[in-house]
């Protein structure tokens, strides 16, 4: 078992990486809310059937009353609607200022479960229990929430750190091949970003990596960035590597394409273009490039620019008429560059 410690100025909590946490979460969520008599688990439909009912036992048996609400899987059921669905069900349920909610899935529950957890009576106690790759490396660490609005992704939500974050690595044994996958684009953001040895490492194992040592590694670098950075103004929008282009992608597909492979399209363009405009060179493009497609993840798109321009320029990174794109200059060194739209257009062009 690992602990990351998150010392956020707004919270300190846990990040527990290791087996057989579901069946010990009662015991942990008594310790970290105990005045809590409720606790309410909201799931997705898949995750449902294989843990919910587990995790129910262990919360019943550490002398909680646990009712649960599930979502059908998906970024669809990321929006308001599940979300009032959810914070009347918490209402309709009892719970109280002193209760808990544990999200218990991939990042698409823990973003929704954790924006209802933050604003249920002006927020209420919650655990995330991640079960992807994707959510254990990234969405339940760091405290920001969210839903999708119809202009884009992402788009209501507030920061609220979480009370602790349960990664029981057993839970990936049933995550579909794909899905684990996708989850490795933000694996390797962490590397691009910070940490060369840590790509090279990466790079040389491929799929094979130690889960337990990648998935520790890469909380400690979003914990740095959370730590310098807790509300997302500075050093903290580097963790957006990707994301400008990638959440055009993601809206562009209808969400067909995921959240993971969306990511790894607009790293693939982030780094073309960088090598092109002279930010980096072409054998470090080259690398990223070639460490996505070993992760079997995309790397090209036939999207136009013109279709994608609109829905960057709509993104919530935007500050006044610049957006900050993060650009790649080494492995293991990426820059936050101010962009105007007609700089930003030739950048994405050119690395489309
Ligand atoms: N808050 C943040 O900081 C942050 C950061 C990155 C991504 N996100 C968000 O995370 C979401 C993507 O997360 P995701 O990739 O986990 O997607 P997801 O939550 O939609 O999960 C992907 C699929 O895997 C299934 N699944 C999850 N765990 C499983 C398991 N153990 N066994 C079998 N099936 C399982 C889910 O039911 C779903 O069908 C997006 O909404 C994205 O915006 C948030």
């Amino acid at each position: 078992m690992k602990e990351v410690e998150v010392k956020a100025s707004t919270k300190s909590y846990t990040v527990y990486i290791g087996g057989g946490l579901l069946a010990r979460a009662g015991e942990r969520i008594r310790a970290i809310a105990p005045k809590a008599e409720k606790a309410a688990i909201i799931t997705d439909d898949n995750v449902d059937v294989l843990y919910a009912e587990s995790l129910m036992a262990s919360l019943e048996k550490a002398g909680l009353t646990a009712v649960k609400f599930v979502l059908p899987h998906g970024e669809e059921s990321k929006n308001g609607l599940g979300y009032l669905a959810i914070v009347s069900f918490l209402a309709e349920s009892g719970l109280s200022r002193s209760d808990a909610l544990v999200a218990l899935g991939g990042g698409m529950v823990g973003d929704i479960a954790a924006f209802s957890a933050a604003t249920y009576l002006r927020g209420i106690n919650y655990i995330q229990m991640p079960t992807s790759l994707l959510a254990m490396v990234d969405s339940s660490v760091g405290g920001k929430t969210a839903i999708d609005l119809p202009a884009g992704k992402n788009l209501a939500g507030v920061f609220c750190q979480p009370d602790a974050v349960l990664c029981d690595m057993s839970t990936l044994e049933s995550l579909p091949e794909n899905v684990f996958r996708q989850g490795c684009a933000e694996v390797l953001k962490y590397g691009i970003l910070d940490d060369a040895k840590f790509f090279d490492y990466l790079s040389e194992k491929g799929l094979g990596f130690d889960r337990e040592y990648v998935i520790a590694r890469c909380i400690e670098i979003k914990r740095n960035y959370v730590l310098a950075d807790e509300f997302d103004t500075g050093i903290r929008r580097k963790l957006n590597l990707g994301h400008t282009f990638g959440h055009a992608v993601e809206k562009l597909s209808g969400y067909t394409l995921s959240h993971g492979e969306s990511v790894a399209i607009g790293t693939a363009v982030a780094a073309r273009a960088a090598a092109k405009m002279g930010y980096c060179s072409e054998m470090c493009a080259g690398k990223i490039e070639t460490a996505l497609k070993a992760f079997g993840l995309p790397t090209e798109t036939n999207i136009k620019i013109d279709e994608a321009m609109p829905i960057m320029l709509s993104d919530k990174k935007r500050a006044g008429s610049l957006v900050n794109i993060i650009v790649p200059e080494t492995i293991g060194s990426c820059a936050i560059v101010p962009m105007g739209v007609e700089q930003m257009k030739e950048f994405f062009s050119k690395g489309l």
